[in-house]
């Protein structure tokens, strides 16, 4: 299946396959996306928007159905976009039928990679989609894994259950990681201008990842090897985890010390340089941030090697729930009242601004203090209508004024842009808000505490 070429000054290389560097240079190639949620989804629509025929295959029957019916399920989709490649065009199907992976000339996969009870990683999904590909796997096809993991799940994990075909890594199939950067939400950044890492164990295989991602990628940053980027891929998250967990702690301390700690980060903001703004909160949640620094800190432990930054962060940013309870609770005891005879108004529970996913979301755990302490709780969230995490079965309350002014505590824990809080700040008469979502509202009513 290979050619003989040279690439830079390496010396020479076995080149993918001539005709799936074509089929992917003219867009022919038959791209198969495993795994169509808040991440398959948008990438099966932005490759079939620039022309590839795309086939998205999940095992739930209801998205399969919802995808070739052009219905939308993901905020990062936009609709008619959606309906312009699947009913339109006719260029993204969506099946259940893994015998259709034999037809793909590139598949991505892009499945859950959860934590176990013991937080370690959960790669059932993925070695559930390598087995299904290890049965139907033919020469010329590139594999792209793009789920969050630690450094050596390609390589140690993925490519012997594929080579047990019997066909070879580099020669007969490629296999590359490349990590999804996808921020939820973000308007300006989506899947197309956000560079894109890609790495694989050897050259032919970089080199026919590197040609698929550029067709729809304005960036494409080549590392060595897929060991390395998914290690760029969890230290990214980590990074983040670390730097929240840093003014989370400061936010404690200065509660502690009387002081304002969106005050102090506002105007250390204002350096010009050697600073980054990051924010506190009620705790961290998502599909990431709380979860993937555990993957390096379980495959470090390989190495003899313990990860502190990432314990210490993931130890300071799950106590956010509680301190957030406390605070309520000394709100409350100021005002002469007590947790259990308190009616709280939760307004957001989704796990960050303006995204429709409350996995992992704080307000679970803040939601479920607070019952347990005898609150009565309900809770208002423009984009999560029912909210069923974690044993929770709750519905969102309309936003009215009898509401706010029913409610003994109101408390923000998500800032959502949908909700008027000069509306809330009017109506409210004591307002725990621990994203700074008040931030230029008027003095209204309520006596707005920070967290
Ligand atoms: N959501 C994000 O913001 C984000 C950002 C970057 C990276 N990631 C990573 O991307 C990966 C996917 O995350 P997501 O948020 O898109 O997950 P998701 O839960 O939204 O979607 C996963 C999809 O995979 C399907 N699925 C599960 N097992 C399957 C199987 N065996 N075969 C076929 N389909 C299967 C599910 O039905 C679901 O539709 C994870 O590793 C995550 O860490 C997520």
């Amino acid at each position: 299946m290979s050619t003989m070429s040279t690439m830079g000054n390496t010396g020479t290389v076995i080149a993918p396959a001539a005709g799936l560097m074509d089929k992917i240079k003219d867009r022919t190639a038959r791209v198969g996306v495993v795994g169509l949620g808040y991440v398959g989804l948008p990438f099966a629509v932005e490759k079939a928007k620039v022309g590839f025929r795309v086939l998205g295959f999940d095992r739930s029957a209801a998205r399969v159905a919802q995808v070739n019916a052009g219905e939308n399920y993901i905020g990062d989709v936009r609709g008619e976009e959606l309906k312009d490649v699947a009913l339109d065009r006719g260029l993204l199907r969506a099946t259940g039928d893994w015998d259709l992976l034999a037809g793909m000339d590139v598949v991505v996969i892009c499945v859950p990679t959860p934590l176990t009870r013991n937080l370690t990683p959960d790669l059932q999904y993925i070695e559930a989609v390598t087995a299904e590909l290890a049965r139907r796997i033919r020469p010329g096809q590139l594999i792209c894994l793009e789920s969050t993991t630690y450094p050596g799940t390609t390589e140690e994990v993925m490519k012997p259950m594929l080579e047990a075909s019997g066909l070879r890594e580099g020669l007969d199939f490629f296999l590359a990681f490349s990590p999804e950067r996808v921020d939820p939400g973000n308007q300006r950044y989506s899947t197309r201008n956000t560079n894109k890492v890609v790495g694989a164990g050897n050259p032919g295989s970089r080199e026919a990842a590197l040609a698929f991602y550029r067709q729809t990628i304005l960036h494409v940053v080549a590392v060595s090897s897929s060991r390395a980027a998914e290690m760029v891929k969890v230290f990214e998250n980590t990074f983040r985890a670390v730097n929240i967990a840093l003014v989370n702690e400061l936010a404690m301390l200065c509660d502690r010390m009387d002081l304002d700690v969106w005050e102090v980060l506002d105007a250390a903001g204002t350096k010009p340089f050697g600073i980054l703004s990051f924010y506190p909160g009620p705790g961290v949640g998502g599909h990431c941030i709380p979860l993937d620094p555990h993957y390096l800190e379980w495959k470090a432990r390989e190495y003899n090697f313990n990860t502190r930054f990432i314990a210490l962060a993931g130890e300071i940013n799950r106590r956010m729930p509680e301190f957030v309870l406390e605070k309520a609770m000394r709100l409350l005891s100021d005002h002469g009242l007590g947790l259990r005879s308190a009616r709280v108004l939760v307004l957001g529970v989704a796990y960050k601004k303006d995204v429709d996913d409350a996995r992992e979301s704080p307000a679970a755990e803040i939601l479920h203090l607070l019952a347990r302490r005898g609150a009565a709780v309900a809770y208002h969230d423009p984009l999560v209508p029912r909210f069923r995490e974690y044993g929770h079965d709750l519905e969102s309350v309309p936003l009215t004024r009898e509401r706010l002014d029913e409610a003994d505590l109101v408390l923000i824990l998500t800032d959502h842009s949908a909700v008027d809080y000069r509306f809330v700040v009017q109506h409210a008469r004591l307002l725990l808000d621990t994203r700074f979502a008040t931030r230029g509202v008027p003095a209204g009513r309520a006596e707005v505490v920070l967290l």
